[in-house]
């Protein structure tokens, strides 16, 4: 590597950028020296992935200066960036579904050389690659075929495989359960060592604690500041990101419980997947927490009752009747409400507006119980949504493809919580979301319970579903393993059951 001049391995100085007439950065400063892990943080929509994607080159900045090294670059394209060994883990996954994992990995090597690569010594190297992060996928498989987490692993994967210089890693975390986490952050510190640089967007902020050496705060396009985070602690980063004190994070609810149970399963099991035996119920108001390792049935289980699963055997009941749910259509018809943690392929539809996306759900409500809803009141809802939820927008007729990450999310969520549930079923409701919107989806959650929904709350974030559950079922291996009523919750109760072992 060609010495530098310069104590920094990148330096980004005075960046500015607008896509058409909104600007996004303005005169922002990034700098990381080489083997640092430095954390760039932000409420949704700050700008964060904006300015990684200009130094990566899928932007192009308005004007500022980019160094790497201390040599000014200015990639034009991806492949430049790649070139000069910036390697970044995107925000929304990039893989081709339709290709192997190695394919994936190695996609930038193929093209005119397609007929003369080794593709028996590419999956091997794949596999190596792979084994080496700690992670079990099987380079041959097809990525169609693999969980989320699976995916981003592939992602991380293919960002190493590259002669990488700068790794810059958005949002990775927000699909891991805490072992995963560690496998990552394991990853990383190696990575640091052998003198990478990384740059880490999260809005999970005891993990900057945990890992990073420094860290920038961007707030509406502008950066707040940089420090190492010796200097700093979790109330002044969130100072810089909101520019105000965050008072409760877990607001306190108001809420009656009510006696009998307005949905119930019993001894549910599924056809093609590892659910089985699956046993509880919700009452109304209750927020019901679901907890687990990834893997362990908990999305499954909430596909299975919504009837995007095939049922094998096993009761529900609404209300004390028994229903059936055999695809989503029905499940619909029965009020039960779905919110897919998977917000690209089933969140949102990207291509259109946030003012379709929030109403799409009510006009296939389908139940005439729904009805249509006239355009006035439609518009009035959403307006009245995207306030709630801060949606950061500049009207509700943007295309929800140019919004952030995080606005995304809020966007799914505000789609389900607009209709009448009586029971709902939200999946990692805050996943890619920023501290201040998240007190805003808690409070929209309390509402939804205060109006007598029975909530279930899958969350791998262990904070959360302690901070918002009533009381949190434990699954291990496609089944409920434990449950933990409110003065039973703790980080090392939950992970006990999810690794199949009795509390102490
Ligand atoms: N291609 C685009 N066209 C128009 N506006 C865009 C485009 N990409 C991003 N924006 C806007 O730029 C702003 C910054 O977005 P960016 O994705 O950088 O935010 P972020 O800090 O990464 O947020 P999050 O935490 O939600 O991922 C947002 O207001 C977004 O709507
Ligand atoms: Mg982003």
């Amino acid at each position: 590597m060609k010495t530098s001049e310069s104590e920094y391995r990148v330096e980004m100085t005075g960046i500015s950028k607008s896509f058409g007439v909104v600007s996004v950065l303005e005169n922002v400063n990034l700098k990381v020296k080489p083997g640092e892990i430095h954390a760039l943080l932000g409420e949704n929509g700050a700008g964060k992935s904006t300015l990684v994607k200009i130094l990566s080159g899928v932007h192009q900045k308005d004007s500022g200066k980019i160094t790497l090294n201390g040599q000014e670059i200015n990639p034009k394209n991806t492949h430049e960036g790649q070139v000069l060994g910036i390697s970044v883990v995107y925000q929304e996954l990039s893989l081709v579904n339709d290709l192997s994992v190695a394919e994936n990995i190695y996609l930038h090597k193929l093209g005119a050389s397609k007929f003369w690569m080794n593709w028996k010594k590419i999956t091997e190297d794949a596999q190596e690659l792979i084994d080496s992060l700690g992670f079990e996928i099987d380079a041959a498989a097809r990525v169609r075929d693999l969980s989320i987490v699976q995916k981003q692993v592939v992602e991380i994967a293919k960002a190493l495989s590259e002669d990488t210089k700068v790794l810059v890693l958005d949002e990775p975390t927000t699909v891991f359960d805490p072992t995963d986490i560690k496998k990552l952050f394991d990853n990383l510190f190696k990575l640091k060592a052998k003198g990478i640089s990384i740059i880490y967007i999260s809005h999970h902020l005891d993990e900057i604690f945990k890992i990073a050496d420094s860290v920038t705060v961007l707030r509406d396009g502008v950066d707040t500041g940089s420090m190492a985070v010796a200097d700093t602690d979790a109330d002044g980063v969130i100072r810089l990101m909101i520019g105000r004190e965050l008072k409760d994070l877990y607001p306190p609810r108001n809420v009656q419980v009510g006696e009998v149970p307005v949905f119930e399963v019993k001894n549910l099991t599924a056809k093609d997947t590892l659910v089985h035996d699956v046993s509880f119920s919700v009452r109304p108001g209750e927020i019901l927490g679901i907890a687990g390792l990834g893997g362990s049935g908990r999305t499954e289980t909430a596909k299975l009752i919504f009837g995007a699963h095939k049922k094998k055997s096993g009761t529900m009941l609404l209300n004390g009747k028994e229903i059936k749910t055999n695809t989503p259509v029905c499940a619909v018809g029965h009020q039960i409400g779905f919110v897919s943690e998977d917000r690209k392929e089933e969140g949102v539809f990207l291509p259109l507006s946030i003012r379709r996306n929030i109403s799409v759900t009510n006009f296939t409500g389908i139940s005439g119980k729904l009805g249509f809803i006239n355009t006035d009141n439609e518009y009035k809802n959403v307006v009245g949504l995207i306030d709630k939820l801060s949606i950061k927008a500049p009207s509700s007729e943007i295309d929800v493809k140019n919004l952030s990450g995080g606005n995304q999310q809020k966007v799914a969520l505000a789609k389900w919580l607009s209709v009448d549930s009586k029971v709902i079923f939200i999946d990692e409701p805050t996943r890619g979301v920023d501290v201040g919107a998240k007190v805003e989806i808690y409070n929209l959650i309390n509402e939804v319970a205060e109006k007598g929904v029975g909530v279930v709350v899958i969350s791998s974030d262990m904070p959360e579903i302690m901070g918002i559950s009533d009381r949190i079922l434990v699954m291990y291996k496609g089944t409920i393993y434990g449950e933990l009523p409110k003065d039973k919750f703790s980080e090392e109760n939950i992970l006990r059951y999810s690794i199949g072992k009795q509390l102490k």
